[in-house]
């Protein structure tokens, strides 16, 4: 079985968020001696780009609208991924210093032209076309409605939805930058007004899922403008959690932090990464460490850290140190908390993929009070090096925390992304670390949990070879 991943973002290549670690990790996880799973994205001006070597597998034009782009489909010379990957390289528009932008349309739909109009070259179309997000969003509706692609009617193809917040709304003057299709079916297209590709994906893929179960059943309550439309297609719409990449993300053998360790050497190890960390933000060593990595948007609550963090830092005994970027103005109030708390608190504002491994290693508590998680990834990375995840019971965070006051609980839950509850819920992880033993037997117990990719890369198998056998019936 043959599958092409179609996204925006692929780890190591160019990460904004979780997006791009599940990208970079379910095809290495899917491939077998029956199933190539390979990726194809955009081709950016970034670190990665810059420092390896491509050659063109394909060279072509591509019409968007009126206007004619050159593009190259290139693929790496060396192999230092575990699977196959292609870019789609149109220098006019996509090989910028950035992923995201003002430009997102035109960007956006010129790679997902240009990978279609690649794979019509292909001898054997591919057998499932896996789509992620709305930046692929109108290759389900391309498939199913442009004539251009008429050939690919029966291939089966996949849109999973890691964030439904963001939709890539335009404007229907932009019509005519789609390939021709039949236009009695530009409804398709529309929702509320606008075109919107996450909407047109929801309506023509043969099958959507979310990241985790609990996403999916939120969906249908709060999809920012989708819920209805999510509701009436809840037949082909299903929730597979995500995994993480034991291989990037494994204590033991992780290259980015100060000393490798097992859940036997647990002790040793996390505390030479908190340490490290606390010679470094000037904190103390002998308070427990709290801390937060993550876009500082709405979604992940962080507009609430500044209030938390000003109560429970004038009367608790604990250390916050914070890694993210986002909101301007949320930015600067974490900045400027710097001076007030000098000793117990600290942040570094921007991107940092090494200290985020280092701050899963050394710190004691993760805080994730989200309003809405996806899925969440960094509750899984902080449980796999024994830091106890501090999360409000959402989306992908409901299915992989269980509070410490329940059954086999490991993690501190809270209901509602509200500053008494955070900080009642700091409160309640201070009064954990307090007690030693119990802080510590969690804490090699969470080392356990399996969140590796194996059992949902096969979910998606079962999937694939679902739509495979519809197919072919
Ligand atoms: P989302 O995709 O919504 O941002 P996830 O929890 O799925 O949330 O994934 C976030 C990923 O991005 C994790 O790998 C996390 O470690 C990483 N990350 C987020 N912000 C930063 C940052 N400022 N520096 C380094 N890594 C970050
Ligand atoms: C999105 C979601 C996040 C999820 C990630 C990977 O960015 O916000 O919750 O973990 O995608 O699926």
């Amino acid at each position: 079985m043959t599958i092409i991943h179609i996204s925006a973002e692929c780890y190591p290549v160019a990460k904004v968020g979780g997006l791009a670690d599940v990208v970079g990790a379910l095809p290495k996880y899917q491939n077998s001696a029956d199933v190539r799973s390979q990726v194809i994205m955009p081709f950016y001006d970034n670190k990665f780009t810059e420092e390896h070597s491509f050659s063109s597998v394909y060279d072509a034009q591509l019409e968007l609208g009126d206007t004619t782009y050159k593009f190259s489909i290139l693929t790496l010379k060396e192999k230092p991924l575990d699977f196959d990957i292609f870019f789609v390289d149109v220098p006019e528009l996509i090989f910028k210093d950035y992923v995201y932008s003002a430009d997102d349309t035109e960007r956006f739909l010129s790679f997902q032209i240009a990978t279609l109009d690649w794979l019509l070259t292909w001898d054997k179309s591919p057998d499932i076309i896996h789509c992620h997000d709305h930046h692929t969003g109108l290759v389900p509706f391309m498939l199913q409605e442009s004539y251009k692609y008429e050939a690919f009617r029966k291939t089966p193809n996949i849109l999973t939805i890691h964030n439904a917040q963001y939709q890539g709304w335009f404007s229907h003057d932009k019509v005519g930058l789609i390939p021709p299709f039949n236009f009695d079916h530009v409804g398709l297209l529309d929702w509320g007004g606008s075109i919107n590709p996450l909407a047109a994906a929801i309506k023509c893929a043969w099958r959507v899922t979310t990241v985790s179960p609990s996403y999916m059943e939120e969906l249908k309550l709060a999809a920012n403008g989708l819920e209805s439309l999510l509701s009436a297609e809840s037949d082909k719409c299903l929730g597979i959690l995500n995994g993480i990449d034991w291989k990037v993300w494994n204590p033991e053998t992780d290259s980015y932090i100060v000393e490798n360790y097992t859940n036997e050497t647990v002790a040793n190890g996390a505390l030479a990464n908190k340490k490290y960390l606390c010679n470094t933000f000037n904190l103390d060593i002998e308070k427990p460490l709290f801390a937060f990595i993550g876009r500082l948007v709405h979604e992940k609550g962080s507009d609430l850290f500044p209030d938390v963090f000003n109560a429970v830092l004038e009367k608790e005994d604990l250390s916050i140190l914070l890694l993210g970027s986002g909101n301007k103005m949320v930015e600067s109030q974490l900045e400027n908390l710097k001076e007030k708390y000098v000793g117990t608190y600290n942040a570094f504002i921007g991107y940092d993929e090494k200290l985020s491994h280092i701050i899963y290693a050394g710190a004691d508590f993760l805080l994730m009070p989200s309003r809405v998680e996806p899925c969440g990834l960094n509750q899984m990375y902080a449980l796999r090096y024994g830091t106890i995840p501090i999360v409000r019971s959402i989306g992908g965070l409901k299915d992989t925390v269980i509070d410490i006051n329940e059954q086999n609980g490991f993690g501190i839950c809270h209901d509602n992304t509200a500053v008494p509850e955070i900080i009642n819920a700091i409160e309640r992880a201070i009064a954990l670390y307090k007690d030693q033993p119990t802080y510590k037997s969690i804490r090699n117990n969470i080392m356990n949990i399996d969140h590796s990719w194996d059992v949902s890369a096969s979910e998606y198998i079962e999937l694939y070879n679902t739509l495979k056998q519809t197919k072919d019936d």
